[in-house]
């Protein structure tokens, strides 16, 4: 049968055969990552995953099919390549294809509005153009290749703080300007499938309510004619959900959407509306070609295949986004021959992505030692930990027996799982997810006599015991805390002496009444570590003495930087400052190498002559900094984020008042309004560290010859703008030309420039390329909100050109005759 056979029919003719209970059916998912499936009409079920570095797969989040790991959102939105992008898009969705996966929960591109969010890795940059152009290529990759985008958050989760029941207040000029704009980019260039709509309220309305967002903007003024699914709990109501333009309650089986068909029975909008949004779900079924095939997408087992290409695509991308932010004495990249010293917490032990979500169980994990050690020789790597910065004890990678007990403690059901870490994605038949019992049981091994270090923490209660000795009560005195996105407990530890050899450990689960929206979600996680030696430090500090180099892997991990909480401070966590310094006392020639997911503050900046920001670039990073160290690859990265001088600087920190940050009584108020980033920097004069577009080099460049289309235009023109770029250096490399609009006589406050261009070049020595940017009147416009339309003012213009955002030596200017009004187009679909 061919696919046009199996169904012939358009989509309304299809939703014409369906029962009432059919189509109420198709809102809401038939389990955490399928939909419903209606054999009768050969509608098979939609398999969705996240996301976005990767392809989870429809496992837990934990221990799931292994999967290739790309560099998250900030590593990305660092790259400012939009091709890259596109690459990254169109190599998911065959990642997405082995894991029967037909739509994939990404991209996120909310804005790095707070630089505390703890969800800022995932997400491309503070600025809403670059943020925009970057999200459009991804989504035009995937979609190329059959696989739908699921764009994320829409709108205004720009903090994790309270994120199921905070109304984000925003201002309609900051809404408009900032965290629509991306949206509005990508549903106008890439035409995604789908939306999520954002588990917060903005302006008092949750999203996932709101006529407004969905229905009045999303479809009828920008033309968005996909799916829009809630965020995993994120549907608060049955009919009013649905009505406002939420088609898909997810996860399934549905809560909020258990009346709907009794609703639906005797209130024509709600029928209507029902009709509409599993229209809405067909057709993003059809899109994806698996109704043309009539099954499931998600038939047969998950494929855990590495593809090489990837591979090599992820590091290239590491390179890409990996920003060299000092670099004295062209101390990098490093000389054939060099011996080095590898130190730090992030050296042996490879963070490649962030946590929560967007975590997923990696094919490889490629550390700095271990990338250094390939590119270098074994024999010029030594290694020394130094200090710890895990927020969490580790897990051990044993075998788990887990035995599931009966009313009477006798066993009902086995099962065995790898790592001492397990969050329930599916349980034994019979097993009851509200209400089960489970034993977890695993050998600890002790290398020597010594005390030791043991944790718990679960979503749900739990204790401890080792050899039948209680060692934690996470059960009687179960208090709620920062795990497990805010549904677990906060991490309990014990210390105990343990004799060498092995020993029983057994933890003990079971859920705890939670919140509705994830009844059934049971997560545990036991950590166990000896005691780091006392002479860590002094260790560190004698292998760099004896190394030409010191190359210091600090940061933070998926632990800090997270879904579900939001990051305590700036400060680097542990002793880290402590080790930069020792390193570097010890050697004058030490490079540090930063992973975090946004600024830390750095008090022995000015002390180190080189460093790299490396962000969490994936499963290959351990290679992609090896190759950036080595001169291999330029650090092409560019910072998509401004990096404060001190957390004060931040126009949202703990201590700003009015509710700013992070809010207080259900509501976090946008007061600061198009005031972030460096839009703050230039309002506020504040010095940052280093300037949002900022990265050096291996080479030198040189931009000349700038010209416009035109110094005069109508409303209704647009302008090109092109300008030279020439490598004035010794080497290859690469830099970003950044183009920035300045409106010269502005009506109401703007922010003093904003980025409406860029393109990235890559040079040979003496090479020069000329580039061009098209600015159309939208370049030129802000969101009026009293008259409600977009302005571009009659007057003077000037374009700052140059190659970060503090550094922009070219300047042009041109004058729009009149005023430029666009009205903003809608109807209510
Ligand atoms: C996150 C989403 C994610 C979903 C499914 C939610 O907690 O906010 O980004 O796609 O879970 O895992």
């Amino acid at each position: 049968m061919t696919p046009t056979e199996t169904h012939p029919q358009s989509i309304d003719a299809l939703l014409n055969q369906m029962t009432l209970e059919e189509q109420v059916a198709l809102l809401a998912g038939a389990d955490v990552w399928r939909t419903l499936p209606i054999p009768r009409l050969n509608i098979p079920s939609l398999k969705v995953s996240d996301g976005p570095a990767g392809v989870r797969g429809g496992g837990s989040l934990v221990g799931g099919t292994p999967t290739a790991a790309f560099p998250v959102g900030i590593a990305l939105g660092a790259s400012w390549n939009t091709e890259l992008l596109r690459e990254i898009g169109m190599a998911l969705a065959q990642e997405a294809h082995d894991k029967g996966a037909s739509a994939l929960l990404a991209p996120t591109i909310n804005l790095f509005r707070s630089t505390l969010n703890g969800r800022n890795f995932e997400s491309y940059a503070e600025d809403p153009y670059l943020t925009g152009t970057l999200a459009t290529a991804y989504v035009q990759g995937l979609q190329a290749e059959g696989v739908a985008a699921t764009v994320k958050h829409f709108v205004g989760n720009e903090s994790e703080y309270q994120r199921n029941t905070i109304s984000s207040d925003i201002p309609e000029r900051a809404m408009r300007e900032l965290y629509l704009r991306p949206f509005e980019m990508v549903v106008k260039d890439a035409r995604p499938w789908a939306i999520m709509s954002s588990y917060n309220k903005v302006n008092g309305t949750y999203v996932s309510e709101s006529t407004h967002l969905l229905m009045d903007i999303l479809r009828g003024e920008w033309g968005f004619d996909g799916l829009v699914v809630s965020d995993w709990g994120g549907t608060y109501s049955g009919g009013e959900s649905l009505r406002a333009g939420l088609d898909l309650e997810m996860p399934g089986p549905g809560q909020a959407r258990q009346e709907l068909l009794e609703l639906a029975q005797h209130d024509p909008a709600t029928r209507e509306a029902v009709r509409r949004g599993a229209g809405n779900v067909l057709r993003l079924i059809e899109r994806t070609g698996i109704l043309a095939q009539a099954r499931d997408a998600s038939d047969g087992a998950e494929q855990g295949v590495e593809h090489e290409e990837a591979r090599a695509l992820i590091r290239r991308a590491g390179a890409e986004g990996t920003v060299l932010l000092k670099n004295d004495g062209s101390l990098l990249p490093l000389p054939a021959g060099a011996r080095v010293a590898v130190i730090g917490p992030n050296a042996a032990s490879a963070q490649v992505m962030g946590g929560g979500s967007a975590q997923m169980n990696a094919h490889r994990k490629v550390s700095p030692l271990e990338g250094l050690r390939a590119a270098l020789g074994e024999d010029r790597v030594t290694y020394a930990l130094g200090c710890d910065n895990d927020r969490y004890l580790p897990t051990l990678d044993v075998p788990v027996r887990i035995d599931y007990l009966g009313q009477d403690g006798e066993v009902i059901a086995t099962e065995e799982k790898q790592g001492s870490e397990v969050m329930w994605a599916s349980f034994p038949e019979g097993i009851q997810p509200e209400s089960f019992r489970a034993r977890l049981s695993l050998t600890l091994t002790s290398p020597q006599d010594a005390e030791y270090d043991l944790s718990l923490y679960s979503a749900g209660l739990s204790r401890l015991t080792v050899d039948s000795e209680e060692i934690i009560d996470n059960w009687t005195n179960w208090q709620p805390g920062d795990t497990y996105f805010a549904f677990g407990s906060n991490e309990v530890r014990a210390r105990q002496f343990l004799s060498a050899g092995e020993h029983t450990a057994v933890v003990e689960v079971t859920p705890k009444a939670v919140e509705k929206s994830v009844a059934g979600f049971s997560a545990v996680r036991l950590g166990f570590r000896a005691l780091l030696e006392a002479n860590a430090l002094q260790e560190a500090a004698q292998i760099a003495a004896q190394a030409d180099y010191a190359v210091v892997c600090v940061g933070t991990t998926g632990e800090w930087e997270t879904e579900g909480v939001d990051r305590q401070g700036l400060n680097l966590p542990g002793q880290q400052n402590e080790l930069v310094r020792v390193v570097r006392a010890a050697n004058p020639r030490t490079i540090v190498l930063l992973q975090t997911g946004g600024p830390v503050l750095m008090p022995w900046l000015d002390s180190v002559p080189a460093l790299l920001q490396g962000w969490f670039p994936g499963q290959e990073a351990g290679h992609a900094f090896a190759d950036v160290l080595t001169g291999r690859a330029d650090p092409g990265g560019r910072l998509p984020q401004t990096f404060v001088s001190r957390l004060s600087d931040d126009p949202t920190h703990p201590e700003t008042p009015d509710l700013q940050y992070p809010g207080e009584n259900g509501h976090v108020e946008y007061k600061e309004g198009l005031f972030i980033g460096y839009r703050h920097v230039d309002d506020a004069g504040t010095q940052p560290l280093f300037p949002f577009g900022f990265g050096l080099s291996y080479s030198t460049f040189e931009l000349s010859n700038a010209r416009m289309s035109a110094e005069r235009i109508v409303p209704g023109d647009s302008v090109t703008v092109s300008v030279t770029v020439t490598n004035t250096g010794q080497c290859w490399g690469q830099t970003v030309a950044q183009l920035y609009v300045r409106d010269m006589d502005v009506k109401l406050k703007r922010p003093y420039k904003e980025l409406k261009g860029f393109a990235k070049v890559s040079l040979k020595p003496g090479e020069a390329e000329t580039v061009e940017v098209q600015l159309d009147m939208r370049s030129l416009a802000y969101f009026d909100d009293d008259r409600k339309v977009w302005v571009a003012d009659a007057g003077g213009f000037e374009l700052l050109l140059g190659q970060n955002s503090v550094d922009l030596p070219i300047d042009l200017k041109f004058t729009l005759d009149s005023e430029w009004i666009q009205e903003l187009h809608w109807k209510r679909m």
